[in-house]
């Protein structure tokens, strides 16, 4: 990594990011007081937000075990968000000592603060915050640093867990995708999760879409899918059972607060490169 890379960037304090926002129903971390009174209007309108988000971000540590679990030494994590206790590469390099992980996103929070980290826990060599946009996949499979630690030619695995909800129509997000498919080789993993309110109820319907409208007041708008948009995502990947879910019950390892809430509200799937 080159040291103008580690400059710290100039920050939107004024304009809540997702990254933020997210970072805040997982911790309940503040991170500008200026993000408040939008966090106290998506509570209002979804209670259930940061239970949402703690699923979810639960769903990342069992795809990346079970990524490991097949094999995958290596991991391109896209939206990585900011890092909080149990990132991809401490859950993989705690079960095999060899595994490597380029993370992304385009939120200057999440950049700064995961390139402190890495390099207060001296992982520069094996892992690295890659400034880049899922919405160019040129720009981050030709990284220097993805180049550095990623092997092509053997199986990657592909994170991309909520942050496709990002991605409008308009930037064809199952074209991203298929780009990220054509570079990796057979055996490679992908991991996926996406908001929608399909499976969901009616008054869930409602607070929902009040909530999504929030986000047109943050730096990013959101988009929800249906499950069968989701699935098209997977073209051209074996999705491993139990098939497209929701996050909670992909594999639970553990006991989990389970509702009629958060539970439909976000589908979850990872597949395999034949
Ligand atoms: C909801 S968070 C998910 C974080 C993490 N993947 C997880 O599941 O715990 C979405 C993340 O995607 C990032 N993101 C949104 N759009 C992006 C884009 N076009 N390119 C790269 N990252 C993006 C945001 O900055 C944010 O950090």
């Amino acid at each position: 990594m080159s040291s103008s890379d580690f400059e710290p960037r100039p920050l939107d304090t004024h304009k809540p990011s997702s990254a933020r926002i997210y970072h805040h129903m997982v911790t309940g971390e503040v991170i500008f007081e200026s993000d408040l009174p939008f966090i106290h209007r998506l509570y209002a309108d979804i209670p259930f937000y940061p239970k949402w988000a703690q699923h979810n971000r639960r769903f990342l540590a069992r795809a990346v075990r079970h990524m490991v679990g097949a094999g995958v030494r290596q991991f391109l994590d896209i939206g990585a968000g900011l890092p909080t206790g149990g990132n991809t590469h401490e859950i993989a390099s705690g079960l095999a000592a060899d595994t490597r992980v380029v993370y992304v996103d385009n939120d200057e929070e999440a950049i700064n603060r995961a390139r402190d980290l890495l390099r207060e826990q001296g992982v520069l060599d094996t892992t690295a915050m890659v400034d880049a946009d899922l919405r160019e996949p040129a720009r981050i499979l030709d990284h220097p640093d993805t180049q550095r630690l990623i092997d092509f030619s053997q199986p990657v695995g592909l994170l991309m867990v909520s942050v496709l909800p990002w991605i409008t129509e308009a930037d064809k997000p199952a074209a991203l995708v298929e780009q990220f498919r054509n570079a990796v080789v057979s055996g490679s993993h992908i991991a996926m999760t996406h908001v929608s309110l399909e499976d969901a109820g009616q008054e869930i319907k409602q607070q929902v879409a009040a909530g999504a409208a929030i986000f047109a007041d943050a730096s990013t708008p959101v988009t929800l899918r249906t499950r069968q948009q989701f699935e098209s995502f997977f073209n051209g990947w074996s999705i491993a059972e139990p098939g497209i879910t929701y996050a909670t019950d992909w594999h639970p390892d553990q006991p989990v607060d389970i509702d009629d809430y958060a539970r439909p509200c976000n589908f979850a799937a990872v597949g395999s490169l034949p």
